[in-house]
């Protein structure tokens, strides 16, 4: 199975899978300069860089990037850091082969700054969601998730060390699910072949 990963910032999940043995097709990137691509060029996969600023519209930009996706025959989608919302002509062509992985537990603290909600919020369990992506704002359907507690003496940088670690954990996993075939969505339904394992939910 051909897959990209869709990055914009450090590239910490990009490095995890490539480092868990999870094989890359390419990878597109909507800023230049970034970890992620440095990540993945120190791995020799391809990249392309589609900035947002280049394109009139989200809709051009959409087109863009799925033309990038078709030419290089991808199949399955993982986004890692890559902050745009996709239009619906994204998310139609790659219904249930499009994923997310979000540093809260979904549906709480969607959007930007997710561990900072959490931590503003003062909440004793936050953690890492992977879901589907579909047209509205981090709410596909969940894949896996994964909980984090806040500690008595957690700092802002503390718990979000420990978030991402829980998502160096967790994507490989799940997307590795996905690749072997055990993982699919269908017709609105979660098919978990191999059967619903805890450590697909996060505890190892
Ligand atoms: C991760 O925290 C992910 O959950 C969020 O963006 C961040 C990307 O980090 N969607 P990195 O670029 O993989 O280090």
């Amino acid at each position: 199975m051909r897959w990209a990963v869709l990055v914009g910032g450090t590239g910490s999940n990009l490095k995890a899978l490539l480092e868990s043995g999870f094989g890359v097709d390419l990878v597109v990137s909507h800023r230049s300069g970034v970890g992620a691509l440095a990540v993945a060029e120190a791995a020799h996969i391809p990249t392309v860089v589609l900035k947002g600023g280049d394109f009139s519209s989200r809709q051009d930009y959409d087109r863009a990037l799925c033309e990038v996706l078709a030419d290089a025959a991808i199949e399955r989608v993982a986004m890692a850091g890559f902050l745009r919302w996709l239009t619906p002509h994204v998310v139609t062509q790659y219904r249930g082969r499009l994923m997310n992985i979000h540093p809260s537990l979904l549906p709480a603290f969607p959007g930007l700054h997710a561990i900072e909600q959490a931590f503003q919020a003062g909440v004793m369990w936050t953690g890492v969601t992977i879901h589907l992506v579909d047209e509205g704002h981090d709410t596909g359907p969940i894949l896996a998730q994964c909980p984090v507690p806040r500690l008595l003496d957690d700092t802002i940088e503390s718990l979000t060390e420990r978030i991402h670690q829980a998502e160096h954990r967790l994507y490989p996993k799940i997307l590795s699910l996905m690749d072997d075939g055990d993982l699919e969505y269908q017709e609105g339904h979660i098919d978990w072949k191999g059967g619903h394992t805890s450590w697909a939910h996060g505890h190892s």
